[in-house]
């Protein structure tokens, strides 16, 4: 399945799904940033995967940026859209039309600690689990439904930074396998609810 992986920053996860590509039955058609300096660009070149820059600073509104994000994404025709740590908020519009074909990872447990900055809050809240979270994307940010969800225990010595690296080791291995049980059509948006293999998750 072709898919398009949109990125803000260092691109870890993307470097998790490209190398689990052919494994998981995805084929990366393109990378798109809104950062020009993100390092998952570098990572993407070096897989030779075609990169785009659409800046968010150089668009005058959310949604004629959204529109240009919308037009690249369609030129490959892509079967899934991966949001991986890609930083803008996209209008409902935006949503709607990848609406069942797009998915995100978020650094927390959702419903717990949507938006920025989880892995301080959970520290500061004196949570005893975190985690990471992959869902569909629908109009409600960080609020589609959850897919899957893997978990690692707060410890008592724990920094925002030690939990960001746990965490993100969990992010890598999750997120390849959710992906392919999507490319095997054995992931669907149904009724709104996430269904793996009939069953809702
Ligand atoms: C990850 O923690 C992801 O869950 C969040 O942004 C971070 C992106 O990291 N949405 P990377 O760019 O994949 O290294």
């Amino acid at each position: 399945m072709r898919g398009v992986v949109l990125i803000s920053g260092s691109g870890s996860n993307l470097q998790a799904i490209i190398d689990q590509a052919d494994n998981i039955d995805l084929n990366i058609s393109c990378v798109i940033s809104n950062h020009a300096n993100a390092y998952g660009l570098t990572r993407a070149s070096n897989a030779g995967i075609p990169c785009h820059v659409i800046d968010h600073t150089q668009f005058n509104s959310r949604e004629i940026f959204d529109q240009a994000v919308s037009e690249t994404i369609d030129q490959y025709n892509p079967g899934i859209v991966i949001l991986a740590g890609f930083m803008r908020i996209f209008t409902e519009a935006f949503a709607q039309q990848y609406c069942g074909k797009m998915l995100n990872i978020h650094p927390s447990l959702l419903p717990k600690f949507q938006g920025l900055n989880t892995h301080q809050r959970v520290i500061d809240a004196g949570e005893n689990e975190h985690g990471v979270s992959i869902h569909f994307v629908t109009t409600e940010l960080d609020g589609g439904p959850t897919i899957a969800q893997s978990r690692i225990a707060v410890l008592a010595d724990d920094d925002a930074s030690s939990l960001a690296k746990r965490v993100l080791i969990e992010e890598h291995k999750l997120y390849p396998k959710v992906i392919h049980w999507f490319t095997q059509g054995r992931l669907k948006l149904k009724n709104g609810k996430a269904v793996l293999d009939g069953k809702a998750l």
